[in-house]
Protein backbone atom coordinates (compact mmCIF):
# COMPACT_ATOMS: atom_id res chain seq x y z
CA UNK A 1 0.00 0.00 0.00
CA UNK A 2 1.62 3.41 -1.39
CA UNK A 3 0.93 6.42 0.92
CA UNK A 4 0.29 9.38 -0.99
CA UNK A 5 -0.24 13.03 0.65
CA UNK A 6 1.38 16.38 1.09
CA UNK A 7 3.19 18.37 3.44
CA UNK A 8 3.33 22.21 3.69
CA UNK A 9 7.58 22.72 3.69
CA UNK A 10 10.89 23.55 1.73
CA UNK A 11 11.37 20.54 -0.29
CA UNK A 12 15.44 20.85 0.77
CA UNK A 13 15.01 21.61 4.81
CA UNK A 14 14.77 18.11 6.14
CA UNK A 15 14.66 14.71 4.76
CA UNK A 16 11.27 14.03 3.16
CA UNK A 17 12.02 10.64 0.96
CA UNK A 18 15.26 8.87 -0.55
CA UNK A 19 14.39 10.93 -3.76
CA UNK A 20 13.15 14.68 -4.11
CA UNK A 21 12.03 15.53 -7.49
CA UNK A 22 13.43 19.64 -8.88
CA UNK A 23 11.45 21.60 -11.23
CA UNK A 24 14.23 21.98 -13.59
CA UNK A 25 14.69 23.68 -17.02
CA UNK A 26 16.12 22.15 -20.30
CA UNK A 27 19.59 23.06 -19.82
CA UNK A 28 19.59 21.43 -16.08
CA UNK A 29 21.69 24.12 -15.16
CA UNK A 30 20.21 25.58 -12.29
CA UNK A 31 17.67 28.49 -12.15
CA UNK A 32 15.46 30.34 -9.58
CA UNK A 33 12.49 28.90 -7.92
CA UNK A 34 12.95 25.31 -6.52
CA UNK A 35 15.80 24.84 -9.04
CA UNK A 36 17.79 27.45 -7.17
CA UNK A 37 17.25 26.16 -3.38
CA UNK A 38 18.05 22.71 -4.22
CA UNK A 39 21.66 24.03 -6.20
CA UNK A 40 22.14 26.05 -2.80
CA UNK A 41 21.25 23.34 -0.84
CA UNK A 42 23.12 20.58 -2.90
CA UNK A 43 26.03 22.65 -3.16
CA UNK A 44 28.77 22.82 -6.08
CA UNK A 45 29.12 18.86 -7.00
CA UNK A 46 25.19 19.00 -8.35
CA UNK A 47 26.20 21.15 -11.10
CA UNK A 48 29.07 19.45 -12.16
CA UNK A 49 27.40 16.28 -12.08
CA UNK A 50 24.14 17.95 -14.00
CA UNK A 51 26.74 19.56 -16.82
CA UNK A 52 27.81 15.68 -17.79
CA UNK A 53 23.74 15.17 -18.64
CA UNK A 54 23.88 17.38 -21.78
CA UNK A 55 20.38 18.48 -20.65
CA UNK A 56 16.49 17.38 -20.53
CA UNK A 57 13.84 17.46 -22.76
CA UNK A 58 10.69 19.12 -21.35
CA UNK A 59 8.44 16.02 -20.09
CA UNK A 60 11.62 13.88 -19.51
CA UNK A 61 13.40 12.72 -16.10
CA UNK A 62 17.18 13.02 -15.21
CA UNK A 63 18.68 11.53 -11.95
CA UNK A 64 21.67 12.33 -10.20
CA UNK A 65 23.10 12.15 -6.39
CA UNK A 66 21.94 14.51 -3.86
CA UNK A 67 25.13 15.52 -2.18
CA UNK A 68 24.58 17.78 1.18
CA UNK A 69 21.12 17.54 0.75
CA UNK A 70 19.19 15.19 3.47
CA UNK A 71 18.23 12.70 0.52
CA UNK A 72 20.25 9.92 -1.47
CA UNK A 73 19.02 11.28 -4.90
CA UNK A 74 17.70 14.29 -7.07
CA UNK A 75 15.38 13.11 -10.09
CA UNK A 76 15.24 16.37 -12.30
CA UNK A 77 12.40 16.89 -13.93
CA UNK A 78 11.26 19.72 -16.78
CA UNK A 79 8.21 20.21 -16.98
CA UNK A 80 5.91 22.46 -19.72
CA UNK A 81 5.59 26.40 -19.59
CA UNK A 82 1.77 27.10 -19.51
CA UNK A 83 0.85 28.50 -23.13
CA UNK A 84 -2.65 28.40 -22.80
CA UNK A 85 -3.31 23.99 -22.39
CA UNK A 86 -3.49 23.84 -26.19
CA UNK A 87 0.44 22.86 -26.57
CA UNK A 88 -0.12 19.71 -25.14
CA UNK A 89 1.47 20.81 -21.44
CA UNK A 90 -1.39 18.34 -19.75
CA UNK A 91 0.45 15.83 -21.33
CA UNK A 92 4.01 16.91 -20.82
CA UNK A 93 3.65 17.55 -17.08
CA UNK A 94 2.00 14.04 -16.57
CA UNK A 95 5.50 12.89 -18.77
CA UNK A 96 7.38 14.96 -15.60
CA UNK A 97 5.40 12.44 -12.87
CA UNK A 98 5.30 9.32 -14.86
CA UNK A 99 9.27 9.68 -16.16
CA UNK A 100 10.02 10.27 -12.70
CA UNK A 101 8.48 7.45 -11.00
CA UNK A 102 9.72 5.25 -13.56
CA UNK A 103 13.03 6.04 -13.34
CA UNK A 104 12.80 6.06 -9.75
CA UNK A 105 11.88 2.60 -9.48
CA UNK A 106 15.18 1.80 -11.79
CA UNK A 107 16.95 2.76 -9.05
CA UNK A 108 15.49 1.33 -6.27
CA UNK A 109 13.72 4.29 -4.72
CA UNK A 110 10.74 3.84 -2.59
CA UNK A 111 9.92 7.22 -1.34
CA UNK A 112 9.85 10.32 -3.48
CA UNK A 113 8.85 13.93 -2.68
CA UNK A 114 7.56 16.54 -5.77
CA UNK A 115 7.41 20.37 -5.83
CA UNK A 116 4.33 21.24 -7.30
CA UNK A 117 5.93 20.70 -11.01
CA UNK A 118 5.21 23.55 -13.42
CA UNK A 119 3.23 26.21 -10.94
CA UNK A 120 5.91 28.84 -10.46
CA UNK A 121 7.47 30.59 -13.34
CA UNK A 122 6.26 28.31 -15.40
CA UNK A 123 2.64 29.63 -14.54
CA UNK A 124 0.70 26.52 -15.07
CA UNK A 125 -2.38 27.14 -13.00
CA UNK A 126 -2.15 24.92 -9.76
CA UNK A 127 -5.66 23.32 -9.98
CA UNK A 128 -5.05 22.06 -13.13
CA UNK A 129 -1.31 21.00 -12.54
CA UNK A 130 -2.25 19.23 -8.77
CA UNK A 131 -5.52 16.96 -10.92
CA UNK A 132 -2.72 15.82 -13.75
CA UNK A 133 -0.10 15.24 -10.82
CA UNK A 134 -2.21 12.91 -8.77
CA UNK A 135 -3.72 11.32 -11.17
CA UNK A 136 -0.61 10.50 -13.24
CA UNK A 137 0.77 9.19 -9.61
CA UNK A 138 -2.26 6.84 -8.93
CA UNK A 139 -1.70 5.75 -12.44
CA UNK A 140 1.81 4.59 -12.16
CA UNK A 141 0.71 3.01 -8.53
CA UNK A 142 -1.56 1.22 -10.08
CA UNK A 143 1.43 -0.27 -12.95
CA UNK A 144 3.69 -0.83 -10.20
CA UNK A 145 1.62 -1.88 -6.92
CA UNK A 146 4.82 -2.43 -5.20
CA UNK A 147 7.05 -0.33 -5.74
CA UNK A 148 6.63 2.68 -3.57
CA UNK A 149 6.02 3.21 -0.10
CA UNK A 150 5.23 7.01 0.33
CA UNK A 151 4.91 9.42 -2.38
CA UNK A 152 4.55 12.95 -1.14
CA UNK A 153 4.19 16.65 -2.46
CA UNK A 154 5.98 19.09 -0.46
CA UNK A 155 4.33 22.59 -1.32
CA UNK A 156 5.50 25.94 -0.31
CA UNK A 157 2.78 28.04 0.63
CA UNK A 158 -0.26 27.20 1.90
CA UNK A 159 -2.54 28.20 -1.01
CA UNK A 160 -1.12 25.41 -2.85
CA UNK A 161 -1.18 23.15 -0.64
CA UNK A 162 -4.95 23.14 -0.18
CA UNK A 163 -5.72 22.73 -3.89
CA UNK A 164 -3.41 19.41 -3.79
CA UNK A 165 -5.30 18.25 -0.83
CA UNK A 166 -8.21 19.00 -2.89
CA UNK A 167 -6.83 16.97 -6.38
CA UNK A 168 -5.96 14.00 -3.44
CA UNK A 169 -9.95 14.01 -2.18
CA UNK A 170 -11.38 14.43 -5.85
CA UNK A 171 -9.38 12.09 -8.05
N1 LIG B 1 10.58 23.80 -1.75
C1 LIG B 1 9.40 23.39 -2.29
N2 LIG B 1 8.75 24.07 -3.25
C2 LIG B 1 9.33 25.22 -3.68
C3 LIG B 1 10.55 25.71 -3.18
C4 LIG B 1 11.18 24.94 -2.17
N3 LIG B 1 12.35 25.32 -1.62
N4 LIG B 1 10.84 26.88 -3.82
C5 LIG B 1 9.83 27.11 -4.68
N5 LIG B 1 8.91 26.13 -4.59
C6 LIG B 1 7.65 25.98 -5.31
C7 LIG B 1 7.06 27.21 -5.93
O1 LIG B 1 6.42 28.01 -4.93
C8 LIG B 1 6.06 26.59 -6.89
O2 LIG B 1 4.89 26.22 -6.19
O3 LIG B 1 7.85 25.11 -6.40
C9 LIG B 1 6.78 25.31 -7.33
C10 LIG B 1 7.40 25.37 -8.73
O4 LIG B 1 7.87 26.67 -8.97
P1 LIG B 1 9.28 26.95 -9.72
O5 LIG B 1 10.38 26.60 -8.82
O6 LIG B 1 9.19 28.34 -10.26
O7 LIG B 1 9.28 25.89 -10.92
P2 LIG B 1 8.52 25.91 -12.32
O8 LIG B 1 7.26 26.68 -12.28
O9 LIG B 1 8.46 24.45 -12.72
O10 LIG B 1 9.52 26.69 -13.28
C11 LIG B 1 10.76 26.10 -13.59
O11 LIG B 1 11.95 28.02 -12.91
O12 LIG B 1 13.54 28.11 -11.32
C12 LIG B 1 13.35 28.02 -12.66
O13 LIG B 1 15.25 26.80 -13.45
C13 LIG B 1 13.86 26.73 -13.23
O14 LIG B 1 13.59 27.48 -15.46
C14 LIG B 1 13.04 26.64 -14.46
C15 LIG B 1 11.68 27.19 -14.03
Amino acid sequence: MTVIRTELGDITSKHYADAIVNAANESLLGGGGVDGAIHRAAGPDLLTECRKLNGCKTGQAKITKAYRLPCDYVIHTVGPVWHGGIHGEAELLAGCYKHSLELATEHGIRSIAFPSISTGVYSYPVQQAAEIAVQTVRKVIEEYPDAFDEILWVLFDERTKLVYDGGLQKN
